[in-house]
């Protein structure tokens, strides 16, 4: 025992038993452990100070005495707040530890979005680099429909959102839709380029002078027939007599009967009457063109009974073509009705009407007896002319031109309108309107008023705005 304690005491000068050494040992071994498992923990200098209150406090215990005993139950004390300690720490690191593993997958989550994020990016150049390939609008609208069409790539990847993980939309979707937001973008601006480069080329290949002369247009003009009607309907009507029509297609007793060539008449003959076929009755008399316009005083003075005074200007037919007759041309017809008409006034009103038309004062007529079956007496009435170097002058010279016939209407005409002849009488005349229309503007051949000729029309024709009236004056 003392051999013992006197090599103890060289080692251990203080002359402690082996068994604190050995517990003192222990103990350092297991403070080691402490701090190696502390090591790691943001906690650490507490740790290390309870540590080191624990050997301070071992130290003075097993220096104070030497019960071991009390060194035990010291020993025990501290191991057990040692190991108390020892729990608090690795529950600590274990927390910190959970918390690390969180931090690190919240920031593996963040890498993922930035990952995402730079890859939709990416996706948005890659996009907005093919967009910078498209020179036209049909390539244009070509990649609309690729990317943004119902069935383009983008909608397609927005179609798969409903089926995703929350979170994972949660990400996603706005990353999707900035995307089409951006290419939509991206879309009208190149549009709108476009059109502006569209623009700038045109405005470089198309210039406009505006110190050009216009284009004359050319205007349309009137007949001379159709200007010579207007022109005696104008005169008439300041006459007081009102305008009338009939048709063009005729019955024969319209266009002889009833103007008192019965069938038999050679004045059928001589009208070179062109027939119409009625295919509805053979035995019914046939229809005519009419081959003047004298019926339309049986149809006015049928329907309106007298006194009257009308004129009817329009289309008669007969067949015979040379310089001076067409199988088609224009008659004006005039009737007048009343108690007291006599041959004075059929005189002054053609009179009247020639100084006017003609526009010569002094038009001289001169009327020669003659025979229609609708008038009695019956005269045909010449106009005073002159052919001078080629050009006729109305109302001078020697020469007579015919113009019109005309009469008393004949008193079976009167009957067959059942108008009384005992109370009524009156004058009628008939006037070629191409005739007179030739006289008046010195044109030569009556044929070439129907041949539609547009240089002729031109030649002679009349603006639409020398519309005649005697108030104005009738050629302007
Ligand atoms: N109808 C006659 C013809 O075509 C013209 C004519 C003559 C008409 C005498 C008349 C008239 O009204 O009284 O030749």
């Amino acid at each position: 025992m003392s051999t013992n304690s006197t090599k103890n005491k060289k080692n251990n000068p203080l002359g402690l038993s082996q068994t604190i050494i050995d517990a003192n040992q222990t103990i350092s071994k297991i403070f080691l452990e402490v701090q190696d498992v502390a090591k790691n923990s943001s906690n650490l200098p507490a740790i290390n100070e309870i540590i080191n209150e624990g050997i301070k406090e071992v130290q003075a215990t097993t220096k104070a005495t030497e019960n071991i005993a009390t060194v035990n139950k010291v020993l025990n004390a501290r191991l057990n707040e040692l190991r108390n300690s020892t729990k608090d720490i690795t529950d600590h690191v274990q927390v910190q530890t959970k918390g690390i593993r969180d931090f690190a997958l919240h920031v593996d989550s963040i890498t993922s979005r930035f990952d995402a994020l730079r890859q939709s990016i990416m996706n948005t150049s890659k996009y907005i680099e093919a967009l910078q390939n498209v020179h036209d609008e049909i390539t244009l609208e070509q990649f609309r429909v690729n990317h943004l069409g119902k069935k383009g790539d983008i909608s397609l990847e927005l179609r798969k959102l409903g089926a995703m993980d929350p979170n994972q939309r949660k990400e996603i979707a706005p990353l999707l839709n900035g995307l089409k937001g951006d290419i939509n973008q991206a879309i009208s601006q190149k549009k709108q380029e476009l059109f502006e480069k569209a623009l700038e080329e045109q405005l470089q290949q198309e210039w406009l002078d505006v110190t050009l002369p216009g284009r004359a247009r050319r205007q349309g003009t009137i007949h001379p027939v159709s200007q010579t009607i207007d022109q005696a309907v104008a005169i008439f009507s300041d006459m007081g007599f009102s305008y009338a029509e009939g048709p063009q297609v005729e019955t024969d007793w319209y266009n002889f009967d009833a103007l008192n060539i019965p069938p038999e008449h050679p004045a059928r003959q001589e009208h070179d009457t062109f027939f119409v076929k009625s295919d509805t009755n053979e035995d019914k008399s046939p229809n005519v063109l009419r081959t003047h316009t004298s019926p339309v005083q049986i149809r006015s003075m049928t329907r309106q009974g007298v006194p009257i005074r009308i004129i009817a200007p329009g289309r008669v037919y007969r067949c015979d073509y040379d310089q001076t007759h067409t199988p088609m041309f224009h008659q004006i017809e005039g009737l007048a009705i009343d108690k007291n008409l006599n041959m004075a006034h059929l005189k002054w009103t053609l009179e009247e009407f020639c100084r006017t038309f003609f526009e010569v004062d002094n038009a001289e007529l001169r009327f020669r007896a003659s025979h229609f079956p609708f008038t009695e007496p019956s005269a045909e009435v010449d106009i005073r002319c002159s052919w001078e170097k080629g050009q006729l002058k109305i109302g001078e010279g020697s020469d007579w031109l015919e113009i019109l016939g005309c009469g008393m209407v004949h008193p079976n005409v009167l009957t067959a309108c059942g108008v009384d002849k005992t109370q009524y009488q009156g004058f009628a005349f008939g006037m070629g309107l191409d005739r007179i229309a030739m006289l008046k503007y010195g044109i030569p051949d009556l044929r070439s008023f129907f041949e539609s000729d547009i240089r002729w029309l031109r030649h002679y024709g009349f603006l639409p705005v020398d519309v005649p009236s005697l108030h104005s004056g009738l050629s302007l």
